[in-house]
């Protein structure tokens, strides 16, 4: 039975997600869900796919619950959606909290008691569970039991009661985030990776053929190429290139469609936007190329120092722009060839054109 996602949910994640937020209309989440539902919709992330058949197949020959899954990585690329995944071809339920959602230890206790056989518990933002929350999942995890605490001081006494078995998911988008006996209670931990333009270019065919929007094959790379390795930036983009392919181009999304309208939404060629490029300005030129520390950059350019690492720098790592380094952030020269700037030796610093 397919799984129908929160709304909710949805919503606010988009929201939170910064890349077109500010145009996002409530028309968007009225399509009807993009997201797969099996694993042979899920496109890209190849090797964990192979893993993940043959630890389902495992699973359920041995009529058991799956082990207990970490997923982490940056936003937009497909945890939620692989934990529905899993839940369809594992053929259970799937309940969705999230980690700051679970204030206290009784709550999630609620949670657990109230799980069916085999159940999967989806807890996203994970790395966000208070550690009182967090200590309950151990005996859970492990045993499949909550510890209960009756009393107080020294009358206190402790009793055992047994949950049914589940399965839990976590996501994160901060794995170093997550303490060693939360990760190590879990029997699978794998980063998601950004997808290549090739699968993006999948991903985008599919969604404009749910959305029953006509895409030529360059038109479809062109979006994927821009979309920072991210499906859902991916999607957004597509939706946003349909009204303007509806209003000006006969409804149909060619190369040329998809690029004006990029350019439109200030997505350059390889898909940074106008935060990237503030950023990598900043670095330029305010902290002279760097090393600049995060605090001191977010500080800088008005952004969240949580956004900047989860969601700017993935990508710009990815493309070889930004290096990480003890003393703090540096563009590297290519980086500096992007923006069309030349480093001089003096510190100071030309335009190229
Ligand atoms: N592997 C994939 N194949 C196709 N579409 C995907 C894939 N991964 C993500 N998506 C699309 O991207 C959107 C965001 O994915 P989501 O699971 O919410 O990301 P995360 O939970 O990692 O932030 C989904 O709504 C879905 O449409
Ligand atoms: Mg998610």
């Amino acid at each position: 039975m397919p799984i129908d996602f929160d709304d909710r949910e949805e919503i606010q994640e988009e929201q939170e997600e910064r890349l077109l937020a500010r145009t996002l209309t409530s028309a968007d989440d009225n399509e009807g869900s993009l997201r797969p539902r099996v694993l042979a919709e899920y496109i890209g992330q190849e090797k964990l796919k192979d893993n993940l058949n043959i630890f389902i197949e495992a699973a359920k020959k041995r009529r058991e619950p799956l082990d207990h899954v970490l997923l982490y990585g940056p936003p937009g690329l497909g945890k939620t959606t692989l934990a529905g995944v899993i839940a369809n071809e594992m053929g259970v339920n799937i309940r969705i909290t999230s980690g700051p959602a679970i204030e206290k230890a009784g709550d999630l206790a609620a949670l657990l008691t109230n799980l069916d056989d085999m159940d999967i518990l989806f807890v996203d933002e994970i790395h966000r569970l208070n550690r009182s929350v967090e200590e309950v999942l151990y005996p859970a995890m492990e045993d499949c039991a909550l510890d209960i605490i009756l009393g107080k001081g020294p009358a206190a006494r402790s009793i055992r009661v047994d949950l049914r078995r589940f399965t839990l998911i976590g996501a994160t988008t901060r794995a170093g985030q997550i303490t060693a006996p939360l990760r190590d209670r879990f029997g699978m931990v794998t980063r998601l990776d950004l997808y290549t333009t090739e699968e993006l270019a999948k991903i985008v065919t599919r969604s404009a053929g749910i959305l029953k929007v006509e895409i030529q094959p360059d038109g479809a790379r062109e979006i994927a190429a821009r979309s920072r390795g991210t499906p859902r930036i991916a999607n957004r983009i597509l939706k946003r290139v349909r009204d303007y392919a509806q209003v000006r181009a006969d409804g149909v999304i060619t190369r040329e469609v998809a690029d004006e309208s990029l350019k439109r939404l200030d997505i350059d060629g390889i898909g940074l936007d106008a935060v990237d490029r503030r950023m990598l300005e900043a670095i330029v030129y305010n902290f002279g190329g760097g090393p600049v520390g995060l605090e001191t950059l977010a500080a800088n350019i008005g952004e969240e120092s949580v956004t900047i690492e989860d969601v700017y720098e993935p990508y710009l790592m990815q493309l070889g722009f930004l290096a990480r380094t003890p003393r703090g952030r540096c563009v590297t020269d290519k980086a500096y060839k992007h923006l069309g700037v030349k480093p001089i030796d003096n510190g100071q610093l030309t335009m190229d054109n």
